[in-house]
């Protein structure tokens, strides 16, 4: 497993993550299997939020992993906060209020890296710099980061915020491409030049800041994974195909062209099953060619100017 440079921090972090969100009712020894699986791979990083399974995931993570700490120094650990029902909250209050949660669910005294999970509409920066500048005062969080946020509402923390911002995380696959299309389509009157989310790409590239994909194998928002699935014949066929020829998966070829992409960018699979983590990681030896990412994405139904 490779591991991949993250600037404005020194985490020494696997280019792949392991994301918890789906662990919720998994029984403790597959949860172990799971968890130990993915440490044999190389995967030392691992996603969570306070909300996965109503704190669940968090809580049968720690569980089944007997968690202590030596086995917590093998880990980067990454909760996420601010989703609470039917409201988004980054208040200074409740963001502490949910790392003291995570700290005792996963049971451990700090997370490498806390991320804010949707944007809030009545963000107010000023609390959210308090509350990262606590944090990170008490021990309690080591870096801070974002998730599916735009350019201009990291601008507006940074304004505010002490800390940097290092990682954004947001919906990527092969199928969900809305941040690279826009970039292919500039100023063309076709769906694929719409922008929806400020340039947020290259944005982060401008400013080190390290994407972190989530749902790299589903379609839509949750509707169901695109591998093997035959809404999507060209594209599966043109997937096992590239994979036959590095000898792996499509699983692996859906991961490496997420890897490919010069953002270096660090995937979260969400897979519960050892082998499914297994053949993800194959994707960490492979380095597809810039023609093969391309009819990766034309097959998708992607179409160039
Ligand atoms: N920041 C955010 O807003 C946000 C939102 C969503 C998720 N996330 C993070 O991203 C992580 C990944 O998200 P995700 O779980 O939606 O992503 P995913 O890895 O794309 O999807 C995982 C799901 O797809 C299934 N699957 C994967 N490959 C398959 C295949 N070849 N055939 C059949 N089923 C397959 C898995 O089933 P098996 O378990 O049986 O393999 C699992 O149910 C989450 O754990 C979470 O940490 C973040």
């Amino acid at each position: 497993m490779k591991h991949i440079k993250i600037a404005n921090c020194d985490l020494d972090a696997s280019e792949i993550s392991l994301g918890c969100m789906r662990i919720a009712d998994m029984a403790l020894p597959d949860i172990s299997t799971l968890i130990h699986t993915a440490l044999d791979e190389g995967i030392n990083f691992f996603d969570h939020a306070d909300v996965y399974g109503g704190g669940r995931s968090e809580a049968k993570f720690a569980e089944a992993l007997d968690m202590n700490p030596r086995l917590r120094e093998k880990m980067i650990l990454q909760s996420k906060c601010g989703i609470c029902r039917d409201a988004y909250d980054f208040s200074k209050e409740h963001i502490l209020e949910a790392v003291e949660g995570s700290l005792k669910r996963l049971r451990t005294d700090y997370l490498d890296v806390l991320l804010l999970h949707r944007p809030d509409a009545l963000v107010e920066p000023e609390e959210v710099a308090e509350a990262f500048t606590i944090l990170q005062s008490d021990g309690k969080v080591r870096y801070f980061g974002v998730s599916n946020q735009n350019p201009m509402q990291i601008e507006l923390l940074r304004r505010y915020v002490k800390q940097k911002i290092v990682f954004n995380q947001l919906q990527l696959s092969i199928t969900n491409t809305g941040m690279i299309n826009a970039g292919i389509n500039v100023n063309m009157e076709v769906d694929g030049s719409v922008d929806r989310d400020g340039g947020i790409l290259d944005y982060c590239r401008l400013k080190d800041i390290t994407i972190q994909p989530w749902s790299p194998f589903q379609y839509g928002f949750f509707q169901g994974v695109f591998l093997d699935n035959e809404k999507f014949p060209e594209l599966n066929q043109k997937v096992n195909s590239i994979a036959a020829k590095y000898g792996v998966t499509n699983t692996g070829i859906a991961i490496a062209w997420l890897l490919r992409h010069p953002a270096h960018m660090q995937p979260i699979i969400g897979t519960t099953n050892p082998k499914r983590v297994k053949d993800s990681c194959q994707a960490s030896g492979i380095t597809l060619t810039r023609q093969e990412w391309y009819e990766i994405y034309l097959a998708a139904g992607n179409k160039l100017p």
